[in-house]
């Protein structure tokens, strides 16, 4: 199986604290890989650290992470700037991030597509009309015509979904993507981007610390436990026969807690 994401050696800092110590992991073609460990080992660190996104005090000091032949470590910001919006789709915890709070969201698509091919306004208007309605925003010609702060936040991250699928990416890099919204809307989100995933063989990786959300829309995953790889591996391989013992952990709390199963009362929130 040949990687589209190879990391290796990546250590990243705050300062002169250390919080990511030097982990590997790996991202096949086609395969969504699941990134898991408790709150604070290093997760978004490293996706962000990836992707470039990572800022002052913090740094990555040390690795490399390859992406179809490039180390993404060593690009200049523009460089990484453009293979991020291009080929590499980030959704992030909180959909209002990533959307301008100024630009009407039709606007924003078509600068998110003219980013990459030239396209006219009627071209990216049509095509965005086409990208809200397969992630299920109906009468998408009010979303188009609205801003950010009109939206509640589960269709403002079927918008973030829909303007980074619009970028046509390779890999889709998640970090918590639902944990923000409730637990109903939570299923539809993870459920279409996995829909997108499983159409056109691209590749995902989807930091959660729900383990019953990796292994119904994970092929792999990565256990991390205070900034290091404690255990990786296919999803059936890790989670039928934990090795290390902060995975049996990890798989026994997660057992003992039924926030996995999807809730009776759309307004709790996990
Ligand atoms: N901006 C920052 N400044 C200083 N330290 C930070 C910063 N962001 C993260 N850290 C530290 O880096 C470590 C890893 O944090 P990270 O956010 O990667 O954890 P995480 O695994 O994503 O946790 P969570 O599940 O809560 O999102 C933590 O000890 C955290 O305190
Ligand atoms: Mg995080």
């Amino acid at each position: 199986m040949s990687d589209i994401l190879t990391v290796d050696g990546l250590r990243a800092a705050f300062g002169s604290r250390e919080v990511v110590h030097g982990i590997g992991f790996r991202v096949g073609h086609g395969r969504a890989v699941g990134l898991v460990g408790e709150t604070g080992s290093g997760k978004s660190v490293t996706v962000r650290s990836v992707l470039g996104l990572i800022r002052p005090p913090g740094r990555v000091t040390a690795g490399s992470a390859m992406f179809d032949g490039t180390d993404l470590l060593k690009l200049p910001p523009r460089q990484m700037r453009r293979i991020r919006g291009d080929r590499i789709g980030f959704i992030a915890q909180n959909p209002f991030g990533a959307l301008n709070p100024i630009l009407s969201i039709r606007k924003q698509f078509h600068i998110a597509m003219r980013a990459h091919r030239k396209i006219s306004k009627e071209e990216s208007y049509e095509a965005a009309l086409i990208g809200l309605r397969s992630v299920g925003v109906a009468g998408p010609e009010r979303v188009l015509a609205g801003h950010a702060h009109e939206l509640s936040g589960g269709m403002a991250q079927r918008v973030v979904i829909a303007l980074v699928m619009s970028m046509d990416p390779t890999l889709i890099v998640a970090d918590e993507p639902t944990t923000a919204l409730d637990l109903t809307v939570q299923r539809q989100v993870l459920d279409l981007i996995d829909g997108l995933i499983r159409d056109t063989g691209r590749s995902m990786l989807l930091i959660t610390h729900d383990l019953g959300v990796v292994a119904q829309y994970c092929q792999d995953v990565v256990v991390m436990n205070a900034g290091t790889v404690v255990e990786s591996g296919t999803v059936a391989d890790v989670f039928g026969a934990p090795e290390h013992p902060y995975t049996q952990q990890l798989l026994a709390a997660s057992a003992e807690t039924p926030a996995a199963k999807p809730s009776e009362d759309p307004h709790v929130v996990a």
